[in-house]
């Protein structure tokens, strides 16, 4: 698959096999996300690897009844936790750029998984402190989200995107 092909096959799946996902597999999506670019190239994020049963359980009771993602974060073996450390990054001008840092190198990981031909399913309805308690991550670290990984035991059609004329202008804000 060319990079183009990987982003239009990545896709958000909710339902996985009971198949295992090999370790070169985890760790080339884990290097995906380590090179991602951040602010300052502080890298405030980390990631926890979540296998056991226990606590993929824990973090699906961190979320509503009626999230989807309940369902997916105990059907796939593994459950990818994002957590970023603030003091790695700054906010400037009242953007967060942790936000950012952290969104990209989760991005990375969601890509370089669909290539690997896994699925994964980004998170972020879940409440955060659950998800602290149930992985002991201390009082300075946000949790962002989390995904499963593992083989998908769904298709899913693409999701409608805004047309390029909508999100793109040429030279001035506005102008097609
Ligand atoms: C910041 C963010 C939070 C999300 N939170 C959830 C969630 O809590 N539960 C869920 O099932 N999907 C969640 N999603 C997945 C979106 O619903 C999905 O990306 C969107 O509908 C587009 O579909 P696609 O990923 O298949 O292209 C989230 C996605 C993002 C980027």
């Amino acid at each position: 698959m060319n990079f183009l092909e990987v982003v239009q096959a990545r896709r958000s799946l909710r339902s996985y096999l009971d198949k295992p996902v090999e370790r070169e597999k985890l760790e080339y999506v884990l290097e995906a996300a380590r090179l991602a670019p951040s602010w300052k190239n502080l890298q405030c994020w980390r990631f926890i690897v979540v296998e056991d049963s226990n606590g993929r359980q824990a973090l699906a009771e961190s979320m509503g009844e009626s999230n989807p993602g309940r369902k997916a974060l105990m059907g796939a073996p593994i459950v990818i936790v994002l957590c970023a450390v603030p003091t790695e990054s700054e906010v400037w001008e009242g953007k967060d750029y942790m936000m950012l840092d952290a969104g990209l190198a989760m991005e990375h990981l969601l890509l370089a998984a669909t290539e690997q031909g896994l699925g994964t399913c980004w998170q972020g309805l879940f409440t955060e402190e659950k998800a602290r308690e149930a992985l002991n991550v201390p009082a300075n670290v946000r949790i962002l989200a989390m995904t499963p990984l593992g083989y998908a035991a769904e298709e899913r059609r693409p999701r409608p995107r805004k047309t390029m004329a909508e999100i793109v202008f040429h030279e001035k804000w506005g102008q097609a």
